[in-house]
């Protein structure tokens, strides 16, 4: 039997205890513990994690660590890895960690051999990969390609698009990638404006293949090529020349490869997937084509050994010393007794300014859930708002906010020892300078800057009380070697576990996303509306209508 109402635990029982008789003061905890750094920084795969700046203790530790073993999360998680259909209101398996075992490994999940069948699709992806790289797949005037536009959204896009970003160091000089998501037609009109069509391939990568916006972009590029190559005299305007072009310039990613031939893509150039994938974890199947095109595929195969490796960290390693179970159950501490709204992801490394767009979702649209699921109400706030950018531009934007507004803002820092572009600015290495500004925000959260300290500073006492840093805020800190492609699965598997560890806690279904479901119903059903259906109109309500009317008084 689940345990689903965590409120209902011994364990809950003792963290209202704790909390109610803690009074965090991390220059305290830290004064009378000479080791609390070492003792609550953990490894985890390459990753060195950094908690002792968190608001916690070892009682409270212990105290979290026991509200996840008594909501049966080893069990859970077991679960999970062995292909159970945790996925409740939609009847699925949730097996995206298959999707980085190594060849080799067994899993049968109801009668077929899983990893075999990903290894399977991943041959296939690499040998794509390798033609289009080797400029032995070329379009229809026997170019090879110089651009992959990938078009799909949501877990179709921002895994793809935030890797390849994370990854550029890593990209095949001759091959570049663009991404299409937003149906407004700015996006691929702005993506393809100055591509030349006979290079340019694209990847519709959509799980369903019924997406709106995916299939809306996908015909729309079609339309582009034909007209583009027409233009250029590269192909006849003919029915054959037409679907000539889609075969050499068209491939898909999907699980519904009868979908994809009814579009016209050849299903021998689609690249599978299953339905145990979640869009928003899919990254690492099919759906992350683009990347292997880009980073080619020995890099491809160690961004998903990163992964693996902390797959097995989170199985392998007691809850006491285990990072996804630190983190989820730190951040359930911090969402249910701090009311902490929101969670800041804050990436001292360029190359991950996409990170938090890509944990938006895999966070929110897994934790942004109101009932549990044996379909009861939750009884405790779930899902916080993940948000971030890169540092140090964040410091000059909202850091304010987190060092002395009145909200608890968790921070997570990441931060790399060395970058890809070594440089000195004088005698000063810049990566250091860069690194000094991490070092000094989590130091800044932590510690703060009393009254005491501020008037020794000779401030006027009018403005000595704006001055003052109230410290204990709290940050986790992630380091690691380098941005390499294994960091880079590292990090995502990751935070693809502490999600799964927030949502065993919290009681609900983690895989389902039926909250995106209205919206789009409703807009198919407001869209005849809009420029003509006057009764469709009518049937609106009053605010959509006049919202509707003044779009009709002010089109050209
Ligand atoms: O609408 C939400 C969603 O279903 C996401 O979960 C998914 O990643 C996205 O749409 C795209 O779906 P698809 O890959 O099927 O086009």
């Amino acid at each position: 039997m689940t345990i689903t109402d965590a409120t209902a635990t011994g364990a809950w029982a003792t963290l209202n205890e704790l909390y109610a008789g803690y009074h965090p003061d991390l220059r305290a905890a830290f004064d009378a513990d000479p080791e609390r750094a070492r003792t609550f920084s953990f490894a985890c795969a390459d990753l060195h994690v950094d908690l002792s700046k968190n608001l916690f203790d070892a009682q409270i530790k212990d105290a979290l660590v026991a509200v996840a073993e008594q909501m049966g999360l080893a069990e859970r998680r077991e679960a999970m890895f062995r292909g159970d259909r945790i996925n409740v209101t939609e009847n699925r398996s949730v097996l995206h960690t298959a999707l980085r075992r190594p060849a080799g490994d067994e899993l049968v999940v109801d009668d077929v051999e899983v990893v075999a069948e990903v290894h399977a699709v991943l041959e296939k992806i690499y040998a794509f990969a390798d033609k289009v790289r080797d400029g032995e797949w070329v379009g229809v005037t026997g170019r090879p390609i110089e651009t992959v536009v990938n078009i799909g959204i949501g877990g179709s896009d921002l895994g793809p698009v935030m890797v390849y970003e994370a990854l550029k160091p890593y990209v095949l000089e001759s091959i570049s990638c663009r991404f299409v998501s937003n149906i407004d037609p700015t996006d691929l009109a702005e993506k393809v404006a100055d591509l030349d069509p006979e290079t340019t391939l694209f990847i519709v990568a959509s799980k369903t293949f019924t997406t709106l916006e995916t299939l809306t972009n996908a015909r729309m590029a079609r339309a582009w090529l034909w007209n583009a190559l027409v233009e250029q005299g590269a192909i006849e305007d003919t029915d054959e020349t037409r679907t000539g072009a889609v075969a050499k310039h068209f491939v898909a990613v999907s699980t519904a490869l009868d979908k994809v031939a009814a579009f016209g893509i050849d299903p021998a150039n689609a690249f599978g997937f299953w339905d145990w994938v979640g869009g928003r974890y899919s990254v690492d199947s099919a759906v992350g084509t683009a990347v292997a095109v880009a980073i080619g595929k020995e890099n491809f195969a160690d961004f998903l050994s990163g992964f693996h490796a902390v797959d097995r960290h989170f199985v392998e390693t007691p809850f006491a010393d285990n990072v996804p179970v630190l983190m989820g159950m730190l951040n359930v501490w911090y969402v249910d007794f701090f009311h902490a709204k929101s969670h800041a992801v804050l990436p001292y490394a360029q190359y991950l300014h996409r990170f938090a767009a890509y944990l938006q979702q895999l966070t929110m649209e897994s934790n942004g859930k109101r009932v549990r699921t044996d379909g009861s109400p939750v009884s405790v706030d779930t899902g916080e708002v993940f948000w971030g950018e890169p540092g140090t531009n964040g410091q000059h934007a909202f850091y304010q906010l987190i060092h002395q507004g009145t909200q608890v803002i968790p921070c997570d820092f990441i931060a790399l020892a060395n970058t890809a572009h070594p440089v000195k600015d004088g005698d000063q290495d810049v990566h250091e300078l860069f690194l000094a500004n991490f070092f000094a925000q989590t130091k800044a959260l932590a510690f703060g800057k009393t009254e005491e300290e501020v008037r020794a500073e000779g401030t006027p006492e009018a403005i000595v009380s704006a001055r003052v840093f109230p410290g204990n805020r709290p940050t986790t800190s992630i380091m690691a070697p380098a941005l390499t492609p294994s960091v880079v699965g590292q990090l995502i598997a990751l935070y693809e576990h502490i999600t799964f560890v927030q949502g065993i806690a919290w009681g609900i279904d983690s895989f389902d996303q039926w909250g995106v479901e209205l919206g789009k119903q409703l807009a198919m059903q407001i869209a005849p509306a809009i420029s003509k259906d006057d009764e469709a109109l009518a049937a609106q309500d009053p605010s959509t209508r006049a919202l509707i009317e003044y779009y009709r008084s002010q089109r050209r």
